[in-house]
């Protein structure tokens, strides 16, 4: 039985759109990453600031107001912090019907669509329609930022 051999050429010029490839990769994700609005400096892995995810900086915590928040639409998340300076964070989406909350304020998370409220502390709902809590996201305060745990 015959078998067919990949010529040396093909083997070589295979290989080398091989690693092209995984240049090109590498440099997308490279710059995907930059592109975030991370502080610099906050670098989580070797690319860079984490997309998403443990690891993941939000904010310095002295941009959250003690008793009330900040709303990061671009993470999908908002960060609370208590009177007595306990950092939470949750997904920015109501468990309504989906909708995006907007603001923080009297000690609750609001959504604007249909008026439900959310304590700032629990993400439970305090009001309006919704019966679920927001969903929680774990962060913890590192070096003065806030950064997903
Ligand atoms: S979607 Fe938020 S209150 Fe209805």
């Amino acid at each position: 039985m015959v078998t067919a051999q990949p010529s040396r050429r093909s083997v070589l010029s295979g290989s080398v759109a091989t690693v092209v490839g995984a240049v090109a990769g590498f440099l997308a994700a490279r710059r995907s990453g930059a592109a975030k609005s991370h502080p610099a400096g906050a670098a989580a892995n070797a690319y860079g600031a984490a997309a998403s995810g443990p690891g993941r900086v939000l904010l310095p915590v002295g941009e959250v107001p003690a008793g009330g928040g900040r709303i990061l639409d671009a993470d999908g998340v908002v960060v609370t912090r208590e009177v007595s300076g306990t950092v939470h964070a949750f997904s920015t989406t109501c468990t309504h019907q989906g909708c995006t909350v907007n603001s923080v304020s009297a000690g609750t998370i609001n959504c604007p669509c249909h008026g439900s409220r959310f304590d700032l502390r629990t993400g439970a709902p305090v009001g309006g329609p919704a019966a679920r809590p927001l969903t929680a996201v774990p962060v913890v305060v590192r070096a003065g930022q806030v950064v997903e745990g």
